[in-house]
């Protein structure tokens, strides 16, 4: 089994040009699967609202389902780098409640490090959690819990302008001490400008290859979350397919009364069907 990576082995890997490879997960079963495919790191993101509990976007999300999510990826991932992803108004209220809410991933589901959305706007609660020795990984570019205020689910810094405040952003996380940084839906040529000016690993989501590493999202990926794909999605398997085939499978066996066969049941022990039929008699 390799050994479970460590911030400093994300830093060494950016020196020496190797990629990191990042998924997220949301249940035990999947971040078994994560361990075993030899995944870096595991992201127990609040894209959970949409791909496991049907939520339009990941504002509805809470604390308390991240925790029972991250608890449960913990025990299927126990040697991967697991990072919890704060959900909508758990940080955006006070430094103090950032610093609170981000301890409870730790305290109670054992993450590595906690993810929350935003650049230069919270630069204060990434100092304050920093602070308090928590690892933090900033997001920026596409911030989903603030799709609203970004006119929707669009890429960012695609004008010269918009790039540059997108590049502020990226330095204000690095200032305010985050070990690593997300960049999402932004054009390659500004991740790239992004990951060879910041000295802390950059991963990317939609932000093209030349960063330090990629993330996708595990339902993307394996063909499992059907209400749209974006555009940087690559889907490895269908398993929509595959599982909804067996599904029929499974009921068309069922009415044609050939499930279960003997090999599914339990018969009863030698001579006990005999015995069993006379005590019913009386
Ligand atoms: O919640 C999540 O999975 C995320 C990704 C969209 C980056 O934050």
């Amino acid at each position: 089994m390799a050994k479970k990576k460590a911030i400093h082995d994300f830093y060494k890997m950016k020196k020496n040009g190797e990629k990191v490879t990042w998924l997220t997960s949301y249940d035990f079963p999947t971040a078994q699967f994560a361990e075993a495919a030899g995944l870096d790191m595991i992201l127990v993101g609040d894209s959970l609202g949409m791909c496991v509990y049907g939520y339009k976007g990941t504002v509805p999300v809470t604390m308390e389902q991240c925790i029972v999510h991250c608890d449960a990826v913990r025990r299927g991932a126990p040697n991967t780098f697991v990072v919890g992803d704060m959900p909508f108004m758990s940080y955006q209220i006070s430094d103090e409640d950032a610093v609170y809410n981000a301890g409870e991933f730790l305290k109670k589901a054992d993450m590595d490090a906690i993810k929350l959305e935003g650049g230069t706007r919270v630069a204060s609660r990434i100092k304050a959690i920093v602070d308090a020795g928590i690892v933090v990984i900033g997001h920026i570019g596409l911030t989903p819990q603030s799709s609203g205020a970004l006119g929707g689910h669009k890429a960012q810094g695609r004008t010269a302008e918009d790039a540059a405040m997108v590049v502020e952003d990226a330095l204000a996380v690095q200032r305010s001490g985050a070990q690593m940084l997300l960049v999402e839906a932004v054009p390659p040529e500004v991740a790239q400008y992004i990951a060879k000016t910041l000295t802390i690993p950059v991963f990317s989501i939609g932000a093209g290859k030349e960063c330090d590493g990629q993330l996708l999202i595990v339902s993307d990926l394996i063909g499992q979350f059907q209400a749209f794909t974006p555009k940087f999605v690559k889907k490895y398997c269908d398993v929509a397919t595959i599982i909804t085939k067996a599904m029929k499978d499974y009921c068309e066996d069922v009415r044609q009364g050939r499930f279960p066969e003997e090999e599914h049941c339990y018969h009863m022990k030698e001579g006990q069907k005999e015995k069993f039929m006379e005590q019913m008699k009386k």
